[in-house]
């Protein structure tokens, strides 16, 4: 499918591991969207580096969540005891590709669905679309509505991996003085004043009750990204460091030095519960600048 071609265009395409996926180009940007997982795996503005990570090792394959871009985490988040895995399952199913919009500016916005997530015990009746929208910025929107007849609960999260250059420039700012849950000591409580958290080992940060934005500071790439959100109360900072890289079959040993995560979401308390015929979107804006 093609759109006017002085504006947005958009190609759908077989990509790695002939994974279906979907490549945007616009007058300020480009991207990709695989279907699995419905992950957006590139954004790149013109005259920038990319915005986003995707490891060399990524499996690309069917079943399998990609390892970088933004992944959507639904209907639950790390690995609660009484869950099957890690992050839900979405992030490993093939969604479906809905519609293609390209308004005058020259946007390109993809709807994309997952019509069998209702079918699960774990959120039953729920309906999930994902509006990814691109441009000058990167806009997603996750949105469950509650099509069944009794309230379920959910957290989720778009658990984007953000390119940067040398990880001893980067800092991640927004979140000073807040409490978060430390996942690297066991969910310990902790209150960090600095005015900014630099990434020199495991970092693994849950900030509960956290609706502001974060921007992303790259000394080297000479850039700052900044991470706005709505209906999201909560932001993970993640970076595995040496040997939780190590231990991951699909990320490189050095790739560490390379990407942060910075996801925004409704985890641990910051879930949220539907009731009937209820909708809950989760929005992100990804937009960026030279610094
Ligand atoms: C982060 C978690 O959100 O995702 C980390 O806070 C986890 O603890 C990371 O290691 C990656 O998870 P996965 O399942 O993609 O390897």
């Amino acid at each position: 499918m093609t759109t006017h071609p002085q504006t947005g265009r958009v190609v759908f395409l077989d990509g790695s591991g002939d994974l279906p996926m979907i490549e945007i180009r616009t007058p300020w940007s480009s991207a990709e969207i695989h279907l699995l997982g419905a992950t957006v795996s590139q954004f790149q503005k013109k005259n920038e580096p990319p915005m986003l990570w995707v490891s060399k090792f990524s499996r690309f394959e069917k079943d399998v969540p990609i390892r970088g871009g933004i992944p959507v985490i639904f209907p639950w988040f790390g690995k609660p005891a009484d869950k099957p895995g890690q992050h839900g399952f979405v992030r490993q199913q093939m969604w479906e590709a809905k519609e293609v919009s390209s308004p005058p500016d020259g946007s390109v916005f993809v709807r994309l669905h997952l019509p069998s997530v209702g079918a699960s015990p774990l959120c039953p009746g729920a309906l999930l679309e994902y509006l990814v929208g691109i441009g000058e910025q990167l806009t997603a929107e996750l949105i469950v509505t509650n099509q069944g007849p009794q309230s379920f609960a959910f957290e989720d999260c778009l658990h984007t991996y953000f390119a940067t250059g040398d990880i001893s420039g980067v800092s991640v700012s927004g979140l000073q003085g807040q409490e978060y849950l430390d996942a690297v000591q066991n969910f310990l409580p902790i209150k960090d004043a600095a005015p900014a958290i630099r990434v020199d080992q495991e970092v693994d940060r849950v900030y509960l009750n956290a609706p502001q934005a974060t921007e992303i500071r790259d000394e080297e790439w000479k850039r700052v990204i900044r991470v706005e959100k709505e209906n999201s109360r909560s932001t993970v900072v993640w970076n595995p460091w040496i040997a939780k890289s190590k231990r991951m079959q699909d990320f490189g040993d050095e790739e560490y030095l390379q990407m942060v995560c910075v996801e925004s979401g409704n985890v641990r308390t910051d879930a949220i519960t539907l009731a009937p015929g209820a909708t809950h979107r989760l929005k992100v804006k990804l937009s960026s600048k030279p610094v």
